[in-house]
């Protein structure tokens, strides 16, 4: 049998990973700052992660959510500490699709309504509304299309308003990343997520943010719709939760209240998915990972900030987008070939930083140096790789 060929992939065979670092299966060390599309939190293969992991695996790895499963509360308890939404009620599930689906089955569940409101560059996973409310019409599929998603422009007050002064009691929830990843790390500004919270308080719709990507510390707060001083109403997250252990949920406030079999899953918060989620979270509290996202962070914005050839530096935390021109187009293939550093890269020519959290300043040297030199590389010999 061979593999379902849906990816094109980098001819790189990964066989060990430690901290920032991978080495591939001819023992060649690479700069992750990439993460594999922003999971890796804590660093790759943290020993206490792997002890936890370990640990747990020994005992009990899997049973279904038909029994009491102490992990659960324990993570749910940890996570509320370290997001400082105590409150919340946390639902596990497996992936960043699955739990933006739950919360708009559980939006449309509290007020009986159907419409999504999402916006232009959205990425909220590939399942069957998560993939409607993608703005990206080629991984939609006929049976995803669907009437209920009004697409608006990112950032556009006006526009938001005047949606819902014609279509605001139909409006079942608004889905909006804090920092959207796969659009190419565009940053909600703090008026666009005070006034959703204000439409949606006036018109009973659900605030989902979908920190899938951008949340888990990322930012340098626990989710980056926090910069806007309120609260969502249901938070998707998967990514780093699990720092490349499948674990994923939503968490949802109190004003919610859970009614039986509305929402449910198999594998959802089995006992080793919890074992590797609280793991990550205490080492991001440990390690002070928060304040470390945003100390190097703003070192790298601030050295990426003084390279000309490079424009529209953005993000927060260790999550990093810039511009790249037309005549640098080369430029992440050749840091990854030649510098051997894994970056992130979005259309059209945006590269994406998004490392792990305990990057260190040394490392972030490195990948400032060596793109420096891939830069002028490029302006002396622009060709040379073509
Ligand atoms: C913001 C956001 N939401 C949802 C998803 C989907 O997550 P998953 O691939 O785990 O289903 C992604 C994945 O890239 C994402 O970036």
């Amino acid at each position: 049998m061979n593999l379902f060929d849906v990816y094109p992939v980098n001819e790189i065979t990964i066989v060990k990973a430690k901290g920032s670092y991978v080495w591939n299966d001819k023992g060649e060390q690479y700069l992750d700052l990439y993460g594999g599309h922003a999971v890796i939190s804590i660093g790759h293969t943290h020993p206490h992660w792997v002890k936890r992991i370990e640990e747990q695996l020994e005992k009990i790895a899997f049973y279904s959510n038909s029994i009491r499963i102490p992990l659960q509360q324990q993570l749910a308890e940890k996570l509320g500490k370290v997001s400082g939404k105590t409150d919340y009620q946390l639902f596990l599930c497996n992936s960043g699709a699955e739990a933006n689906e739950n919360a708009f089955k559980l939006a449309s569940f509290v007020n009986g309504r159907k419409k999504i409101v999402a916006f232009s560059k959205s990425f909220h996973g590939r399942t069957s509304l998560a993939v409607a409310a993608t703005d990206n019409k080629n991984i939609v599929a006929p049976v995803n299309e669907t009437d209920n998603i009004i697409f608006l422009p990112f950032n556009d007050e006006d526009a938001l308003e005047d949606c819902f002064k014609k279509n605001g009691k139909e409006i079942s929830s608004v889905i909006i990343e804090g920092i959207q990843g796969v659009g190419g790390i565009n940053v909600a500004e703090v008026s666009f997520l005070k006034k959703i919270r204000s439409l949606c308080d006036e018109y009973g719709t659900v605030y989902i943010a979908d920190s899938v990507q951008c949340g888990y510390g990322r930012s340098g707060k626990f989710f980056s719709h926090d910069f806007a001083g309120v609260d969502a109403d249901i938070y998707t997250m998967a990514k780093g939760m699990g720092n490349g252990f499948p674990v994923a949920g939503i968490i949802v406030s109190p004003k919610i209240k859970a009614k039986h079999f509305q929402l449910g899953t198999t594998f959802g918060g089995n006992h080793l998915a919890c074992a590797a989620a609280l793991a990550v979270l205490e080492i991001i509290e440990e390690e002070k990972l928060m304040g470390n996202a945003v100390m190097i962070g703003k070192y790298l914005r601030d050295e990426l900030e003084s390279i000309p050839q490079l424009k529209n530096v953005r993000g927060r935390g260790l999550m990093i987008g810039f511009d790249v021109p037309e005549a640098l187009k080369d430029l992440k293939k050749n840091l990854l070939w030649k510098q051997k550093i894994f970056t992130g890269e979005a259309k059209p020519n945006v590269i994406r930083l998004l490392p792990s959290l305990g990057l260190k300043k040394r490392d972030a040297e490195q990948f400032i140096d060596s793109i420096k030199e891939e830069i002028q590389n490029l302006v002396e010999t622009p060709n040379l790789l073509n």
